[in-house]
């Protein structure tokens, strides 16, 4: 099925229906939940568009399960997501970063089948200054037999289980990029008429000579990771860090690259969370021909214990992944 050749210019709706006529038993709920992901990829970006203006940037006040400051847009992309998710009977339970336990969708919908898992809003430290900053989620098909409602099982599970991820950028443009088993492709938003055009079918990450990491950080890092930016100096690489996780692993995906957020001593669990950054990013990479690693076991053989749990990241071109851990296991014999 990844081989399917999309042409560019394809609505996301239509892309949607071409695929599922590849599914002769399909009912239409994944094409339903890809909707709604899509309708609340275009709520946030209007109102990111808007931000500076509609009295949306700044704290809320509160925070988060993570203990972080919520930002307004935070808050905003959360509810978004929820109120989108909620009404057609797709999903049964969502995880959302800005949510300390998971969401039960309604009873009405205790037959929803798909788990869905979100950042709402990654980057926040971003919103303020106008850089670029996403929405990422993964899609796990429920195993609970459908007709109550889901429970932590659905979700504390392998990786490898997701059916579908994704992520979207709201940068210069607005872009959903959605990997499934039809492959990895990328959406563009036309705001004058609110519809996603395929723009970038069948992404494959390049091989590339680009690390983004936060550099400051180094001297907590693990030995391996300093050998390795070494190395990369020494082969002419290029740094790229913009502080939001979705911005810098797109323009690897586009350019080729590798980006690092390893454990450190202050986070020896890394910081990054597992089941909405790390499980669908890592999801999009494979699909696309890269990897993700903790630095010890592939990101998606990962089986969380707890919802907000986290992982150090490293993701990217599957070479440079595979160098960056070998630096690594180097430390460890
Ligand atoms: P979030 O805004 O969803 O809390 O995520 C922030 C993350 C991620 O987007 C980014 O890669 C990382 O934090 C940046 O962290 P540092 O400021 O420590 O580099
Ligand atoms: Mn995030
Ligand atoms: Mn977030």
């Amino acid at each position: 099925m990844a081989d399917r050749q999309f042409e560019e210019g394809t609505t996301l709706d239509r892309f949607l229906m071409d695929t599922l006529a590849d599914h002769p038993g399909a009912t239409g709920t994944f094409v339903n939940l890809c909707q709604s992901v899509a309708l609340a990829g275009k709520m946030i970006s209007a109102r990111v568009n808007r931000a500076g203006l509609a009295g949306m940037l700044g704290e809320t006040g509160e925070v988060n399960i993570q203990g972080e400051f919520v930002q307004k847009l935070d808050d905003y992309a959360n509810e978004t997501f929820k109120a989108a998710l909620v009404h057609r009977g797709h999903t049964c339970m969502v995880v959302s970063e800005e949510e300390e336990e998971p969401v039960l969708i309604e009873e009405r919908w205790h037959s929803g089948r798909y788990v869905v898992t979100v950042d709402p809003l990654d980057g926040s430290s971003n919103i303020d200054c106008n850089a670029t900053i996403g929405t990422i989620f993964g899609v796990f098909r429920r195993r609970s037999s459908e007709g109550g409602p889901a429970g932590l099982p659905d979700v504390l599970r392998s990786g490898r289980d997701l059916i579908a991820a994704g992520y979207i950028v709201y940068g210069s443009g607005t872009l959903l990029v959605l990997g499934s088993e039809a492959g990895v492709h990328g959406f563009t938003l036309d705001p004058t008429i609110g519809e996603f055009f395929l723009s970038h079918p069948n992404i494959r990450i390049p091989d590339g000579k680009i690390y983004s990491c936060n550099e400051a950080y180094a001297l907590r890092w693990p030995p391996g990771i300093g050998r390795f930016l070494r190395s990369a100096k020494e082969r002419g690489f290029r740094a790229r860090y913009i502080g939001s996780l979705v911005a810098d692993f797109h323009r690897n995906m586009l350019k080729g690259g590798v980006f690092l957020y390893p454990a450190d001593t202050h986070a020896p669990q890394g910081k990054l969370r597992l089941l909405y950054e790390g499980f669908p990013l890592a999801y999009l990479a494979e699909r696309a021909g890269g990897a993700a690693t903790d630095g010890t076991s592939p990101i998606l053989d990962r089986v969380p214990a707890e919802l907000h749990e986290r992982t150090p990241l490293i993701i990217g071109g599957r070479a440079l992944v595979e160098e960056v851990t070998a630096s690594m296991r180097a430390d460890s014999v």
